[in-house]
């Protein structure tokens, strides 16, 4: 199957010379034709230009059957990229929400046994197949929003049975579902109540136990360590790393969202992929974050739902540091996976520019999980996943017009979705 999409009022994010990813100055870089045409063959981006340098001729070479479709007055960008998620989870939180309303705060829920613990006792009593198929309504929704691939967190388990089990159904959405997933291992994510005042010990589980076992079913792409107050110190958090990369698995890790941890820090120093939260992130930690090839991603939705303070991202721009921003889809902290608010969240809160704001959900997240060279934007040779919108204005009515559907038709491989 290809597609001749013609009379483009906008075609967003194209790149002639493809980079991996935008930072500092370079991610006000956003370039775009006006009445152009796209064109895809099997899963890929084969051409695209200006409708008045279109002929026949460029369709003649196809041998596959082209469908045709007109976008006059409607814009085309590249699909989404959310690369921190945890939307394999049981049951919901609502509770939590309440008790937030109240004022009680996240950290305080979790250390009375909610948060993270609550969710791991829904999940224990959830069945592989009931988990996959929550799971697969979650993508449904977000690929309808125009998310075009995700990454997929375990640690809702937090017992070697219950993570595999995680993350078993997190391979069979691999398999089923037409976007691209990556998925993290994160058995360190909260201490087990059977761990109370012996943290270490579970430490040592995840280090003797859960990572080989996680590797000999190559279940996972990348390790995780919520390395925060309250959570797992920054000893731990290298320990569990080290493990992590003897077995093939590159760091994602989520840091200072409660406080200066040293989580970006011992990120950094373990070559980490992304570093993610990031709500404390001070000088000590932007000139770390500089001499890095690790991408700095944020994670509004939390701080919106949790009514915490936002990450610094002008001044890490400013400072030359690219961003990436994700959902960080959870029924805790972000039970959202609509990457259009986070697009509107990141201008609004973080006072992007729209081109930093897309460029920060698309090539930049691609690039955190280690995409960036097929997805993320609009190329010759890319996988053929991006959408349609409704009647836009400008660009700029993406992020503007927060909080209604602007994607009327997806595509993904290059296939209607
Ligand atoms: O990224 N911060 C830690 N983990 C998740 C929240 C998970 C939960 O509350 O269920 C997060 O916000
Ligand atoms: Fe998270």
């Amino acid at each position: 199957m290809a597609l001749f999409i013609k009379n483009i009022k906008q075609l967003n994010q194209i790149e002639i010379n493809p980079v991996l990813m935008r930072a500092g100055e370079k991610m006000r870089d956003f370039y775009t034709i006006s009445n152009a045409y796209l064109i895809t063959e099997g899963k890929y981006i084969v051409d695209f230009g200006k409708m008045e340098d279109f002929s026949e001729k460029k369709l003649n070479s196809i041998k596959e059957k082209v469908e045709i479709i007109d976008a006059t007055g409607k814009m085309v960008f590249p699909s989404f990229c959310d690369s921190h998620t945890h939307l394999v989870y049981a049951g919901s939180r609502e509770i939590e929400y309440i008790d937030k309303i109240k004022g009680l705060s996240y950290e305080k829920i979790a250390k009375r046994g909610g948060g993270i613990l609550n969710s791991s006792l829904l999940l224990h009593n959830t069945s592989e197949e009931e988990l996959y198929e929550s799971a697969t309504g979650r993508i449904e929704e977000i690929i309808s929003l125009g998310t075009g691939a995700i990454e997929i967190k375990s640690g809702y388990g937090l017992t070697t049975e219950d993570e595999i089990k995680m993350l078993r159904v997190i391979r069979r959405l691999k398999d089923s579902s037409p976007i691209s997933i990556k998925a993290t291992f994160l058995g360190a994510h909260a201490i087990p109540l059977e761990y109370k005042g012996k943290q270490s010990e579970y430490v040592d589980l995840i280090i003797n136990e859960m990572i080989p076992m996680v590797s000999a079913e190559d279940l996972a792409d990348f390790i995780d360590v919520f390395c925060d107050k309250g959570f797992f110190t920054v000893e731990e958090t290298e320990r569990i790393l080290m493990q992590g990369m003897k077995y093939g698995l590159r760091a994602k890790i989520h840091a200072n969202e409660l406080d200066y941890s040293g989580g970006i820090q011992a990120g950094v120093k373990y070559n980490a992929l992304s570093v993610d939260h990031l709500e404390y992130t001070g000088e000590k930690e932007i000139e770390s974050l500089l001499r890095s090839e690790t991408m700095p991603t944020l994670l509004p939705g939390a701080a919106f739902f949790l009514g915490m303070v936002y990450a610094p991202a002008r001044k890490m721009i400013d400072s030359g540091l690219p961003i990436a921003m994700a959902s960080d889809f959870n029924p805790g902290s972000s039970p959202s996976g609509n990457m259009q608010f986070i697009l509107s969240l990141g201008c609004i809160k973080y006072k992007m520019f729209a081109e930093e704001a897309f460029n920060a959900t698309t090539i930049n997240t691609a690039y955190a999980m280690g995409l960036s060279d097929s997805l993320g934007s609009i190329a010759k040779g890319k996988i053929a996943n991006f959408y349609i919108t409704k009647h836009l204005s400008t660009m700029e009515f993406m992020p503007y017009s927060y909080g209604s559907n602007k994607v009327e038709q997806v595509f993904l491989n290059g296939k209607k979705f």
